[in-house]
């Protein structure tokens, strides 16, 4: 049997809208030393592909170019099966199931047949999820692991605010507060609440209808994933000593002012590649803690028709491509 040297894959060949994302062949790559190659079955869609697709934002970022040179190849959420492992990496064999959220803010190559990664970017794909359900966790798990555990510090008995909370973020952070023992408040349009509410969450407040800010007290953490008035708003409603965690803007030297007269800590947070955080998670997942909510599965050669579906905004849960049947 010939070796396959190249791969599906779909790449953006420039910035712009959904339409410059194109399914074509690309060359399959292989792993250097501490990394795996990993067949993907799985690979979820972020906010951060369409905007970095969009605004064409990869000139000199690491990975960037697809290996034909013709664009670039997003995709960061992925699950699948090692094919390969580089010189000296212990922790997986060929066969292993997997899911990681690789590489990010670089190129990890996700819409494709075939990624190629550092090991312990990846953990082995928790027990009782299918790739397509693996793939949709580690982006979003990671960061609101990440704020909560490692920035604000969530405590048991603490307040937690979460905007968005039906979105991708959001559905996964409900879940990772209330089992970090957090009192859930989320903010999702009326339609949502059950499906808020069926994630933990103990309030859900309808945002278009009221002003969060008018009918929310004493929150200890917010995790802001819409921004605009939100940061201002959300201050107002925040205990002294609390953390504000802002996923989608720079907070600048004014805005980091006005949350100190309130005595709130805030700032911009960036989700990082984090093997003990995946272990958290994984966890969560193994003791019925945390569930991925899929909106939406489409074919990898759909992926434009993923990305315009995910800007529209109005995702409960994740959007995943499936690049092979599980
Ligand atoms: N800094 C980081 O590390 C990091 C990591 C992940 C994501 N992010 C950013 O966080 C943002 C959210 O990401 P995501 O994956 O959760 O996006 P998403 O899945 O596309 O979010 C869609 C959800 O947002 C809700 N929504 C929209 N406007 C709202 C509002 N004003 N109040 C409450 N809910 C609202 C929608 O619910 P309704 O239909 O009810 O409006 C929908 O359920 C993006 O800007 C993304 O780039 C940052």
């Amino acid at each position: 049997m010939t070796e396959q040297t190249t791969m599906r894959a779909v790449v953006a060949t420039e910035a712009g809208p959904a339409g410059v994302l194109k399914p074509t062949q690309a060359p399959k790559p292989a792993p250097d030393m501490t990394e795996i190659l990993v067949r993907v079955h799985a690979a979820a869609i972020n906010p951060a592909d369409w905007k970095t697709r969009a605004s064409g934002s990869w000139a000199g970022r690491r990975g960037a170019e697809d290996p034909a040179g013709r664009g670039v190849i997003l995709g960061w959420d992925v699950s699948g099966v090692v094919e390969a492992v580089g010189r000296g990496v212990t922790l997986f064999a060929p066969g292993d199931e997997v899911a990681g959220m690789p590489l990010f803010p670089h190129f990890a190559g996700g819409y494709s047949e075939y990624a190629v990664a550092p090991a312990r970017h990846f953990v082995r794909k928790p027990a009782g999820l299918s790739h397509v359900e693996a793939a949709a966790l580690p982006l979003v798990s990671l960061t609101a692991y990440q704020a909560f555990t490692d920035y604000a510090k969530v405590r048991p008995g603490q307040r937690v605010l979460i905007h968005a909370a039906a979105g991708g973020v959001g559905h996964v952070a409900v879940q990772i507060a209330k089992a970090l023992g957090a009192h859930v408040i989320g903010t999702a349009s009326a339609a949502k609440h059950d499906f808020v509410r069926g994630l933990g969450a103990d309030e859900v407040i309808d945002y278009r209808g009221v002003d969060f800010a008018e009918v929310v007290s004493d929150v200890d953490v917010v995790l802001d994933a819409i921004g605009g008035d939100y940061f201002d708003r959300s201050l107002r409603v925040m205990n002294p000593g609390g953390t504000l965690v802002a996923l989608c803007y720079d907070v600048d030297g004014e805005m980091l002012a006005r949350a100190a007269e309130r005595r709130v800590t805030a700032g911009f947070m960036l989700v990082e590649p984090d093997h003990a955080g995946l272990l958290a998670i994984r966890a969560l997942v193994e003791e019925g803690r945390l569930r991925p909510v899929i909106d939406t599965v489409l074919p990898l050669a759909e992926a434009a028709k993923a990305h315009e579906l995910g800007e529209a905004g109005r995702t409960s849960g994740k959007i995943v491509l499936r690049v092979i049947e599980d």
